[in-house]
């Protein structure tokens, strides 16, 4: 159920973005570019238009118009090293944000790694990863 929430907000509607910043040193925001909405419902980003996502760490953003976030994480090198998180809280549902190396919710002070686990509670459980897959070129979530 909580899985087919999660598509469903991904999947909905138009997109607007915002670029996070990298989780060791903060950068100004870069707004995003290189998404394409594929018409069975899954999403498309360009990564040579990310360059965030080219170093381990590096973070984007993508603001649902359901009002939901969505964060790329690279959490490695080569195309098995993208993370694909719903920023909502699991513990009650508030929008996560970045705080270093840390994905902060300032509701109840959760905090949860940049690849979505649980290093704080009260929250119990991850945040939602999106299936996604990758080339070298493009990410496809959905
Ligand atoms: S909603 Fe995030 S800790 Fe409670």
């Amino acid at each position: 159920m909580e899985k087919e929430i999660g598509r469903r907000a991904l999947l909905c509607g138009a997109i607007a973005l915002a670029v996070g910043v990298s989780p060791s040193i903060a950068e100004a925001a870069v707004p995003a570019a290189g998404l394409t909405q594929r018409k069975d419902g899954k999403l498309d980003i360009d990564l040579t238009k990310n360059p965030a996502l080219k170093k381990v760490g590096g973070v984007i953003t993508i603001d649902l118009s359901n009002g939901s976030s969505v964060a790329v994480v690279r959490t490695a090198l080569g195309v098995k090293g993208l993370t694909v998180l719903n920023l909502s809280c699991t513990h009650n549902g508030v929008t996560v944000m970045q705080n270093g190396n840390q994905w902060l919710c300032p509701a109840h002070g959760s905090q949860f790694t940049l690849a979505g686990k649980v290093s704080q509670g009260p929250a119990r459980t991850a945040l939602f990863k999106y299936p996604s897959t990758a080339t070298l070129k493009t990410l496809t979530i959905g």
